[in-house]
């Protein structure tokens, strides 16, 4: 199906749009893939620019995975998000995008808030927790990374108590491979305690 890929290729490019990379850019005229641990997620915008654009980066990268699930379920007409697959793809390639983005050489951030947005109407409960996960356990060890990969895990584990195996639940485990993988360096830093605090 042309279209299907067509549209799937537009929904890349979307989430490759590089909202931390262009916001660093703007504000402090800075790469930010030369600052803090060079990542381009709101974590980081936050060390270079303040919480503000922290935020700000936060909730365009999560608009970036809502968006094109949002705009499938409204066009395919779609009442309940667990029937057909392809909407999963939608949330995939706008994840893919951020991750693995068109304008950085497919560099890229690791996928956190833009997973959280394309999930968020597929899987609220899944979500919700997740995100209480991350507070805990953010406050706890102080750690956004370690967070985020609890985050990543966790949104699986509910699925699957909730709803048993589905479409979901494998997009949310291929969610949180995709979370762990881009969160290599991290678990590096994290094993010999020199990753950053807060
Ligand atoms: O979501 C990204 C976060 O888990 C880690 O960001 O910049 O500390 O590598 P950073």
């Amino acid at each position: 199906n042309v279209v299907l890929i067509v549209l799937l290729f537009f929904t890349y490019l979307w989430g490759s749009i590089p909202v931390g990379y262009l916001v660093v850019y703007r504000i402090a005229g800075k790469n930010i893939l030369e600052h803090g641990s060079g990542n381009i997620g709101s974590t980081n915008v936050g060390r270079i620019v303040g919480k503000k654009w922290s935020l700000f980066t936060q909730l365009l990268d999560m608009l970036k995975g809502l968006l094109p699930v949002a705009l499938f379920l409204v066009f395919s007409g779609q009442q309940h998000p667990r029937t057909g697959m392809y909407v999963y793809l939608f949330g995939l390639a706008a994840i893919l995008g951020h991750n693995f983005s068109i304008f950085l050489k497919f560099n890229g951030g690791k996928g956190v808030n833009t997973t959280l947005g394309a999930a968020v109407l597929l899987a609220p409960v899944a979500v919700f927790c997740a995100v209480a996960m991350f507070f805990v356990i953010k406050k706890v060890f102080k750690y956004v990374s370690l967070g985020s990969m609890m985050l990543g895990t966790i949104m699986p584990v509910v699925e699957y108590i909730q709803n048993g195996i589905s479409y979901t639940f494998y997009f949310l485990l291929l969610c949180l491979f995709l979370i762990l993988l881009r969160h290599r360096n991290n678990i590096r830093r994290l094993l010999n305690r020199s990753e950053n605090k807060a």
